[in-house]
């Protein structure tokens, strides 16, 4: 029977990554994959999460079930991260959801019971697994531009033009911050204006938040989802902690929404619940868990735990920020020219080359330098050590 299966199209990063473990040069350079590492190519277990690793381990009396929204201390602690005071806590219903990947998809199970008549908008490009998971859900999908190959800049106002098409009732995916795979963002007065937009055309923003402290700082990247968050009635927000806690593999995520309508945050939170129930059943507690012990919850002894996390981020933050800068400008010796200079306006681990495709492919034959086939580099994967041969070895293919 299993014949009649058709074989699913590779994960392009997953091929990468088994074509850079097989490459035997030293000089081999892997800008693909999206996790943070540090200057040594680590990624290490961030100080904070081990020690409330110890907490946890000291004082959980059980391992019995939790609820099916998770755990409650975790999505109150998340949504202050996320959302500070802006909303008032009662206008705010969460689950927690297995990553941000999770969050999405619960979030979209939500949108597709709203009703079959409305299209989710999604950048061009836009973090892959978008498009996927919304293909697979069969939830209608369409794109609006975001980034212009020329500058490698956001062009908001070509944006504005195709979302001009959206019909009310549609929902707008954002990335919060840190777009991913570009590296361009959206500014507060982009924000601004969006909200504006959202609320004359009635359109149910969806925002991606998966790198929050990634780039300009914990509240700095949320500034413009905290206004439109304030100023909106409804707003669905999908959060990873698997980069700004480093919690990858525990899985960690929260689908939150703003619902100021009372009668409908019973509906939303009771329809949350039953789709985890027939999606997962109860999300995994363990890094829920230990991100609310570090953000301050029931089991926190002091609030020691949200200092260290935050430093430990901040550094993460300016290491990368650093990079950008000795990038830019090595780029700019060895090319002579400014045109890589927007990698230090970017932000978060993410910035779009602008290289075509032969070029990536020279960069990974000739040089051992992957990257992905949209020219897209994890600025965390470089060390400083490695700028100079990846600025010459770029200007020897442009
Ligand atoms: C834009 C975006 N959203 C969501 C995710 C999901 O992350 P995870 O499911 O690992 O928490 C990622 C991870 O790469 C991402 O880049």
């Amino acid at each position: 029977m299993f014949e009649n299966l058709k074989l699913q199209p590779e994960d392009k990063i997953m091929a990468l990554m088994s074509l850079f473990r097989a490459d035997e040069r030293k000089e081999k350079i892997d800008l693909g994959v999206g996790v943070y590492k540090n200057n040594n190519g680590q990624t290490p277990i961030m100080s904070a999460v081990q020690k409330a690793a110890i907490i946890l381990n000291d004082t959980q009396k059980t391992k019995s079930y939790v609820g099916l929204s998770g755990n409650l201390g975790f999505i109150d602690n998340v949504s202050q991260l996320v959302l500070a005071d802006v909303v008032a806590k009662n206008q705010v219903v969460g689950a927690q959801a297995p990553g941000g990947t999770g969050a999405f998809h619960q979030l979209l199970l939500l949108i597709r019971s709203i009703g079959d008549d409305k299209q989710v908008w999604i950048s061009s490009p836009s973090w892959p697994n978008h498009a996927a998971i919304l293909k697979h859900l069969g939830i209608p999908f369409n794109t609006y531009s975001y980034f212009d190959y020329e500058t490698c800049e956001v062009n908001f106002s070509r944006m504005m033009s195709d979302l001009e098409k959206t019909n009310s009732g549609d929902v707008l995916l954002l990335h919060g911050c840190c777009h991913n795979p570009t590296g361009a963002n959206l500014s507060l007065e982009h924000w601004k204006e969006l909200t504006k937009f959202c609320e004359k055309k009635n359109i149910l923003p969806l925002v991606d938040l998966a790198y929050q402290g990634f780039g300009d700082g914990i509240n700095d990247d949320v500034k413009g989802l905290r206004y439109m968050a304030s100023n909106l009635q409804e707003l669905c927000i999908g959060i990873s902690c698997s980069k700004n806690f480093g919690l990858y593999r525990d899985r960690v995520g929260a689908a939150l929404m703003v619902v100021s309508d009372k009668k409908n945050q019973k509906l939303v939170e009771e329809n949350l619940k039953s789709f985890n129930r027939v999606t997962f059943s109860f999300p995994p507690d363990y890094g829920a868990s230990l991100v609310e012990i570090i953000l301050g919850g029931n089991n926190s002894k002091n609030n020691e735990l949200i200092h260290i996390w935050e430093n430990e981020l901040n550094s993460m933050r300016n290491g990368m920020l650093e990079l950008r800068k000795s990038l830019s400008a090595s780029l700019r010796l060895s090319t002579k020219s400014t045109r890589f200079d927007f990698i230090e306006r970017h932000r978060g681990m993410f910035s779009l080359m602008g290289l075509s495709s032969d070029q990536v492919t020279r960069l990974r034959e000739e040089f051992g330098i992957y990257m992905v086939g949209d020219s897209r580099i994890n600025i965390a994967g470089l060390n400083k050590d490695q700028i100079d041969y990846f600025s010459s070895s770029i200007a020897s293919i442009i």
